[in-house]
Order: structure tokens, then C-alpha cells, then sequence
């Protein structure tokens, strides 16, 4: 069967795609007054960057950046045109509503949120969980965070005493925060589970690819072509096989003894359940396993740069020792490690996770502050690395300064304003205003505790690949070479 249906298939995707970027390029004239960076067609972009696997986003932008320094330019992507708008829209987006400029649409429109997680768009009940629950449950919650995270770096890096070992930096800070992140998702024992683990952490790379070929197509096709290119039903069944059981427990304790009973697990999928806003196992563990999407992002750029320079190694270690020494591995521990957070939102800030910030969809006509008219439907972002990278905004802005924004900090007497998870017109790498990520003050806890007991237990020095870029620019996303490699050695007691 199998056989037959892949060249009608390929056959009918070949087709669509080309109807569907014509239709689009044809729709494309009303943007006419904005000026164009790069190719100055759709399709154009498309064969010369082959799909995208080279891309010249970056370049592109980057130029746009350049020449239109108080205004705005447009790039093509395979589908459709981004218009990158300037910092003096920052506020206009970040107020908008919804049926304004819409996050979700979006986000709707690069991911196919219902065809590659089974999410409605309209169904993001979790939201106001991880901004309330979640981030207040922190300093309760983070000696199992801890835990966790000593736990898996003894278990992946498995280190004999002097021995110098050769790690794939990507993969394993990626397994360690997946472990930590679990551990508050979906707590012991499943946290440690390598099925769900490597079902998790696979999972970006899946859903990106699956959402980059449905984008191809026109919207009333997207249902039909998602039977065939997406595995939301596999990675379902599987989820549901590892963690349908851990519901299903909980679901008969919370029959049989109401809301509360002893031992009950305080973790992510509890919340979810005591929201009673579902209660299938297959629509917990797909708000699940998309959490996980969300909430994985490594810090294996930092420690590229860690092991770039062992000069900062010992700033931090010095740091985290006198703060551990007087309040040992707690949350309010953490919120005294300035360099730690520092090191680590210079990360953001010279690497980030994207080339472009607040994308956002026009949801009607738009008249900008400049008199800018932006036609309903089309795809707004900011140039948030060319704005990061800004000699306006930051002193040497090319240069990977660990502990600016800790001197910064220092500089200002109070100085919160500059630690990670607070957010500014001048770092984008949360986003900005409505829909500001609401998972930065777990994310944040997670990270820097990693980086400290990283460089309190281990020396870290990059692998013998020097001439490896730490990362690639594949179209608008910056990700971790997984090539990469980083050497470690156990410090002694
Ligand atoms: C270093 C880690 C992280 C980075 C860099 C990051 C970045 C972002 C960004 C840029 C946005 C969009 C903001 C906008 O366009 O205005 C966002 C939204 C979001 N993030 Fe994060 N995030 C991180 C970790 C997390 C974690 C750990 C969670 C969950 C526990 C999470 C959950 C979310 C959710 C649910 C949204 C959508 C918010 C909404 O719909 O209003 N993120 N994140």
C-alpha cells in the first residue's frame, strides 16, 4: 500500500507547492511599498537556498538592519514575506491583543500546533499554570531540581578520577535539562525514563521538520497532507504507553480520596489534572510532551563558551563558592549568583535562539506610529540578533563579555533590572510584553544551576575541534552545532 500511495504523494506535495507559493507570490503585490532585503521573490528564495538548508536569513537581515537603520524591510521566506519592523515598534507589539497581532497565529503558522501537537490554537490553559503554579512552586521545588541535575551529570558524564572525557556538549546538557525539567513536569520515576526522555528530546527536530513541509501547503489542505507527513498519532501512542499509566494512577486517587491524599506528587501533570480541564490520558500527555517542547532549551552555548576560557570558569567558581558557603543550594542561593546569570544571558544575548523576535501575524489592517500600512495576514518579527548585536545598545556588541550585565548590576545599586529573567526593549530572547515567556523563571533556575555545579564539580575545556563552529544559523533559528564536542574533568573534592 505504502508503495503505492509515494509517488501520487510526492507527485501531489511537488504540485501543491508549487500552486501554493504562485498563489501566495500573486498575493504578495500589497506589500509592495516595503522595501525588499535579499531575494525579491518567494520562489526565488526558494531554489537558491535550497530549501532552506542554507539559508541567508541571517545575511539578509542583517543587511536590512544595516540600511534601513530607522526603518522597515522585508525578507522572503519559502512561503510567505517577514516584515522586520524597527525598535520604535517594540511597544505597539508588545501591547497588542490578540485579534491585533496574534502570537498564537503565528506561532500557529510555523508549527501547526493542532497537526504537530494535537493543540488548538484556542486550548492554552497551561499558560497560567506555569506562570502561577509553576514559578511560585520554585524555591519549594528546587532540591529536586538540584538533585536531578547532580544525579544526571554523574550518570551521563560517568567520570573516573584525572580522566579527561570527549562529550557531545549538545546532546548531553540537552539530556541533563531534560532530566531536571521532568523531574517538575512529571517527577520520579519517569523523569529518569530513557524512552521518554529520547521521545522528548527528539521531538523538536520532528515537529520542526513535519511543520516545515505543511507550511508548503494552503490551509485547507493542511489537514489532509498532515495524515501523511506528521507522526503526532506515533509519538502520541508512545507517550501515552509511558505515561498513561502515571495518569491513570492519579486519576484513581483522585476518585477515591478527593483532592488531596498523602504523598501526592507536586509536580506539572498534577497541576494540570487539578485544573480538571481534561482528563484524557491522550490530551494530558500531549499538553505534556508540548511543554516539554517548549521548556528544554539547552545551555550548551554557554558551555562552549566556558570551555573557550577557563579565565571565567574560575570567576564563577569563586562566585558560587561564597554564595554556597552562606546559603547553600537553595533558590535564594541563586538569586545571589550575579556572574552565573550574567554568563548566561550574555549567552542570550550573543547567541540566542533566534535570528528574529515577536513574531506576530497581523490580524487586520495595521497603520504603524510612521504611517506604515501593514495589510491584514501578514508575518511581523523584530531583528532581535542585529538589534542584540547593536553598538547603539552595547558596548563591543561582538564581543562575548561573560559578566557585562553583572557589572552593569553592580553599577546600579539595586541593579535587577539586568539579571536574566527580566525583560527590556533591549533583549528580546524572552519576548516582550502580552506574551513574555512565562516559563523564564523555571528556565532561569534550571540553567544557572546547572552552570554552577558544572563548574563547581568539573573543569571543562572544548574538544579537539577548535575550528567547529558552537553554532549554526539554519534559517531563522540559531542552534548548538551537535557536533561540537566538549572535554571534562572531575575537580577534586
Ligand atoms: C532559555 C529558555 C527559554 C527561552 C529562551 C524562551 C523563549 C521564549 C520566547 C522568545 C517566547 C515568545 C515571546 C514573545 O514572542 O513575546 C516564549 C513563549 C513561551 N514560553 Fe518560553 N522560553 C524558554 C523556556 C521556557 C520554559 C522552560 C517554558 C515552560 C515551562 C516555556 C514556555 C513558554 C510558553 C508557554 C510560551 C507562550 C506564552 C504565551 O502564549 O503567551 N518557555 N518563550
Amino acid at each position: 500500500m505504502d508503495f503505492l500511495f509515494t509517488p501520487y504523494l510526492v507527485a501531489g506535495i511537488c504540485a501543491a507547492l508549487v500552486v501554493a507559493c504562485s498563489f501566495r507570490l500573486l498575493r504578495c503585490s500589497n506589500l509592495d511599498h516595503i522595501p525588499v532585503v535579499g531575494h525579491s521573490s518567494l520562489l526565488a528564495s526558494y531554489w537558491f537556498t535550497k530549501g532552506l538548508e542554507v539559508d541567508h536569513t541571517e545575511r539578509f537581515v542583517q543587511e536590512g538592519y544595516n540600511k534601513y537603520k530607522s526603518g522597515i524591510f522585508r525578507v522572503a521566506n519559502l512561503t510567505h514575506w517577514v516584515v522586520c519592523l524597527h525598535r520604535s515598534h517594540l511597544e505597539h507589539a508588545a501591547r497588542a491583543l490578540e485579534d491585533h497581532l496574534s502570537f498564537i497565529e503565528a506561532a500557529d503558522n510555523s508549527l501547526k500546533l493542532e497537526h504537530t501537537f494535537g493543540l488548538k490554537n484556542n486550548d492554552m490553559y497551561h499558560v497560567s499554570i506555569i506562570q502561577s503554579t509553576l514559578t511560585r512552586s520554585l524555591s519549594v521545588l528546587y532540591a529536586d531540581v538540584r538533585d536531578e541535575i547532580v544525579a544526571a551529570c554523574n550518570e551521563y558524564l560517568d567520570l573516573k578520577h584525572n580522566e579527561w572525557k570527549t562529550i557531545s556538549a549538545v546532546r548531553v546538557t540537552l539530556k541533563i535539562a531534560s532530566r531536571a525539567s521532568n523531574r517538575m513536569f512529571v517527577g520520579l520515576p519517569l523523569c529518569r525514563d530513557p524512552d521518554w526522555l529520547d521521545l522528548n528530546m527528539n521531538l523538536p527536530r520532528a515537529v520542526v521538520d513535519e511543520a516545515r513541509i505543511l507550511r508548503l501547503f494552503p490551509s485547507f489542505m493542511v489537514p489532509l497532507v498532515a495524515k501523511f507527513v506528521t507522526n503526532l498519532s506515533g509519538r502520541t501512542s508512545r507517550g501515552v504507553a509511558l505515561l498513561g499509566p502515571v495518569i491513570k494512577e492519579r486519576l484513581q486517587h483522585m476518585e477515591a480520596e478527593g483532592t488531596d491524599w498523602n504523598n501526592k506528587p507536586n509536580d506539572f501533570l498534577q497541576w494540570c489534572m487539578d485544573s480538571k480541564q481534561e482528563t484524557s490520558l491522550t490530551s494530558l500527555t500531549r499538553r505534556i510532551i508540548s511543554i516539554n517542547f517548549a521548556g528544554i532549551h539547552t545551555t550548551s552555548s554557554a558551555l562552549f563558551h566556558l570551555a573557550e576560557n577557563p579565565r571565567h570558569a574560575q570567576a564563577l567558581r569563586d562566585e558560587v563558592e561564597v554564595v554556597v558557603s552562606k546559603y547553600g543550594w537553595t533558590k535564594e542561593g541563586l538569586s545571589k549568583m550575579r556572574k552565573v546569570d550574567s554568563f548566561l544571558k550574555e549567552t542570550q544575548r550573543f547567541e540566542g535562539l533566534s535570528i528574529l523576535g515577536l513574531s506576530r501575524k497581523a490580524m487586520s489592517d495595521i497603520t504603524l506610529a510612521d504611517g506604515t500600512f501593514i495589510p491584514q495576514g501578514t508575518f511581523l518579527a523584530f531583528p532581535a540578533h542585529a538589534m542584540h548585536h547593536d553598538d547603539a545598545v552595547y558596548e563591543n556588541p561582538n564581543v562575548f563579555e561573560p559578566f557585562r550585565f553583572a557589572d552593569m548590576r553592580n553599577k546600579e545599586f539595586e541593579g535587577s533590572r539586568h539579571q536574566m529573567v527580566a525583560i527590556t526593549p533591549d533583549l528580546l530572547s524572552f519576548g516582550l510584553g502580552r506574551h513574555t515567556c512565562p516559563g523564564r523563571f523555571f528556565a532561569a533556575t534550571v540553567l544557572k544551576t546547572m552552570l554552577a555545579h558544572i563548574v563547581m564539580s568539573y573543569d571543562v575545556k572544548r574538544g579537539n575541534d577548535e575550528s567547529r563552529p558552537t553554532t549554526l544559523h539554519v534559517g531563522r533559528a540559531i542552534v548548538p552545532n551537535p557536533t561540537a564536542k566538549v572535554m571534562f574533568r572531575k575537580r577534586e573534592e
